[in-house]
């Protein structure tokens, strides 16, 4: 069989995500990487051996399709000392990385015809996956300068053919939390409708300055229509493991496996054994990433502090934002694409552009995206450079 002169595959306008080539650029020029989201660290020796222990005892047939139950009662224990409840058996599936549990929530709500509606700037993951859906992804931009929600927006969009709200909360790449305000808006806008709410919380713990998460799984309303999604590639550094999970009612839930059994089937099972072990051993794990993110987003905005970037508050997530308007008008007319080729070539830093998380990036926004989840010395390395990089440019401009 031959394919026709310009074949084109479902998703022809998709090329490799920015996460991908702005990661092979920096190992190609040899550039200290704070762009992609994922540790330079080691993981706890702890969770090592965990995975040792758990090839030794047999645990490599395949797991459960729905996620082991040990595990699933793990993250059932965790939701309850925290005050929620999600029954192991019927409203938690664990899934390939928190990315399968997006997929195959969309695939099983949006079908042709249907809508999905993403906030711009938006994680990357969620409009192809509604396209490949056959459904049409509406994107409503978070209000600038603070990323905020427009509900008014939303409710002008809203139709019959609406199926899914996706949130993300703790917001990549805006940093921004939602209030419980923001979640009492989205329970009323799909009150008595068939619209479900796909909630991203990814980076439920990585939240700041004493900030509460607001779940929809402990939102009374909410709860019975929100598939809500979690990683524990985020809670345990281990982002090469893909393991995550989704917490649904019954009703979702169902539907869920429906498409996750025919996606990904199931998830490597020494490594749920292992998450399985190391949770039973250590419960409160999860209580040390605030404080370690924390401590990290403060040593880079001190050492960024002189560079004239501009950094807006980061209230979760393992990100931090700098917007680099206010350097020498040479660097600030640059978009933000071409300032991080910039500073991959000349400071030697890889850092995220923004534009590339949205549909129609707002017209002059000079904002890049900077990972916390790295080594104090890779912050420290990149800041420097950075610095250097802006000090040079004052000078020379
Ligand atoms: C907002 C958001 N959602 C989902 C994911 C995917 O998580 P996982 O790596 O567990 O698939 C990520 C990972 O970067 C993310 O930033």
């Amino acid at each position: 069989m031959s394919f026709p002169e310009g074949f084109q595959g479902k998703l022809p306008d998709v090329g490799t995500t920015i996460f991908t080539v702005m990661s092979r650029r920096a190992a190609e020029r040899g550039a200290v990487n704070i762009g992609q989201g994922f540790p330079d660290y080691s993981i706890d020796p702890g969770l090592a051996a965990c995975v040792t222990d758990a090839v030794a005892t047999g645990f490599n047939q395949y797991a459960p399709m729905e996620g082991s139950l040990g595990l699933r009662a793990a993250i059932a224990a965790n939701i309850a000392s925290r005050g929620g409840r999600a029954d192991p058996e019927t409203e938690i599936t664990v899934t390939c990385g928190g990315a399968e549990s997006i997929y195959s929530a969309i695939q099983a709500m949006v079908g042709p015809g249907g809508e999905a509606i993403v906030f711009d700037p938006a994680y990357d993951a969620y409009d192809p996956a509604i396209r490949l859906a056959g459904g049409r992804c509406i994107h409503i931009p978070l209000e600038a300068p603070h990323f905020r929600y427009d509900w008014d927006r939303v409710k002008a969009a809203l139709n019959e053919r609406t199926r899914l709200i996706l949130i993300n909360n703790p917001h990549n790449p805006a940093c921004t939390v939602a209030t419980a305000a923001d979640l009492d808006q989205l329970a009323e806008l799909t009150r008595d409708r068939p619209i479900a709410v796909l909630a991203d919380e990814v980076y439920e713990h990585v939240q700041f300055d004493g900030r509460v998460h607001q779940s929809v799984i402990n939102h009374e309303e909410l709860r019975s229509r929100s598939f809500a999604v979690y990683s524990f590639g985020k809670t345990l550094h281990i982002t090469g493991w893909r393991v995550g999970y989704c917490v649904a009612p019954p009703l979702l839930t169902r539907e869920l496996r429906r498409v996750h059994q025919f996606n990904a089937f199931s998830t490597p099972a020494p490594l749920q054994q292992a998450i399985t072990l190391y949770l039973q051993r250590h419960p409160d794990a999860w209580r040390e990433l605030a404080p370690f993110f924390g401590a990290k987003r403060e040593l880079l905005r001190q050492r960024l502090a002189g560079s004239g970037l501009e950094l807006p508050p980061a209230e979760g997530t393992y990100f931090q934002l700098a917007d680099y308007s206010s350097l020498d008008a040479g660097i600030a007319g640059l978009n933000d694409v071409e300032f991080s080729e910039r500073l991959i070539n000349e400071a030697g830093v890889a850092v995220i552009p923004l534009s590339p998380f949205y549909r129609e990036p707002p017209a002059g926004m000079r904002i890049v995206r900077l990972c916390l989840a790295k080594r104090d010395e890779t912050l420290v390395e990149a800041a420097s450079r950075i610095s250097a990089y802006t000090r040079a440019q004052r000078q020379n401009p």
